[in-house]
C-alpha cells in the first residue's frame, strides 16, 4: 500500500485563470494545518492556469498536475501541449486516458504513447480506466477494465512510476457513486492484475476511485480495501468540499 492517500482534483475545463487562482488561494488557507503534508493533495487546473497556479504552490506541499498531454516531444501539432511543456510549468502529475477523452475517440494505444511521453518528461501519469454502464449490465466490467489497463500501460513501465484511477463512466458527473461492493470488487481485480504484472511491487501502485466523490461519501470510499485515494471532479471546484475530502484521507494516529 502507498503510505499516504492521494486526493486528486480534476478541474476539467472550468475556470479562467483568476478563478483558478482564487480556488488555489482558498485551498491554501488550510496550509498551516499541515493537511498537505498529512496526505497527498493534487490539483489539476486547465493548461492556461498552470503557470500561475504553480507560482502559488512553490512554497507548500499542494501538488500540481495537468489533464492531458501529447505523445510527441515537440513538432507540428497545432494546439497541443507536450509532456515536457507540462513538466516545464511545474507539474509533477498528468491525468491520461480520462473517459471524457476516450469518449471523444482516444484509444488505449494513444493513451499508452502518452503514458510513455509522461514518463520521458519525468511526470507521474494518472492512468484512468473504467467501464460503460452496458459493460456492467453484461457483467463484462472487470474484463473491460483489465483490457484497458493492459493496453494502456507501456511494456517497460515499472510499478513505482504511475497511478491508476478506476472511474466507472456511469458514475462520472452523474451523482451516482458506485456501491462499496462494486468498488471493492473492482479494486481487488485491479490489484490482482497489477500483481500478475509486477509481482509484489504491484501492491505499491496507488489505485484511486473516481466518480461522484463528495464529502458525504469520501471517508467510506477512501478506507476500503485497495483504495489508495480518489479522483474528484465536480466537488474539487469547491474549496470547502475538496478540503473535507482531503481531510477524510488523513490516517488516524
Ligand atoms: P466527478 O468527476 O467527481 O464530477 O464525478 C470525476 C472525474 O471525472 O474525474
Amino acid at each position: 500500500m502507498p503510505n499516504q492517500k492521494l486526493i486528486a482534483g480534476n478541474w476539467k475545463m472550468n475556470g479562467l485563470t483568476g478563478d483558478c487562482l482564487a480556488l488555489t488561494d482558498d485551498l491554501l488557507r488550510v496550509n498551516d494545518t499541515g493537511l498537505f503534508e498529512k496526505t497527498r493533495v493534487l490539483v489539476c487546473p486547465p493548461f492556461t492556469a498552470l503557470n500561475l497556479v504553480a507560482e502559488r504552490l512553490s512554497q507548500n506541499h499542494l501538488l500540481l498536475g495537468a489533464q492531458d498531454c501529447h505523445a510527441a516531444q515537440s513538432g507540428a501539432h497545432t494546439g497541443c501541449v507536450s509532456a515536457e511543456m507540462v513538466r516545464d510549468t511545474g507539474c509533477t502529475y498528468v491525468i491520461l486516458g480520462h473517459s471524457e477523452r476516450r469518449n471523444g475517440g482516444e484509444t488505449s494505444a494513444e493513451v499508452k504513447e502518452k503514458v510513455s511521453a509522461a514518463l520521458r518528461a519525468g511526470l507521474t501519469p494518472i492512468l484512468c480506466v473504467g467501464e460503460q454502464e452496458t459493460d456492467r449490465d453484461n457483467n463484462q466490467h472487470i474484463d473491460v477494465v483489465s483490457e484497458q489497463i493492459d493496453s494502456s500501460l507501456p511494456d517497460d513501465i515499472t510499478a513505482d512510476k504511475f497511478v491508476l484511477a478506476y472511474e466507472p463512466v456511469w458514475a462520472i458527473g452523474t451523482g451516482r457513486t458506485a456501491s462499496t461492493d462494486d468498488i471493492i470488487e473492482m479494486h481487488e481485480a485491479i490489484r490482482k492484475n497489477l500483481n500478475n504484472r509486477f509481482g509484489s511491487e504491484g501492491d505499491y501502485v496507488a489505485v484511486l476511485y473516481g466518480g461522484s466523490v463528495k464529502p458525504a461519501n469520501a471517508y467510506e470510499i477512501l478506507w476500503l480495501e485497495n483504495v489508495d485515494g480518489v479522483l474528484v471532479g465536480g466537488a474539487s471546484l469547491n474549496a470547502e468540499d475538496f478540503i473535507k475530502i482531503a481531510e477524510a484521507g488523513v490516517a488516524e494516529e
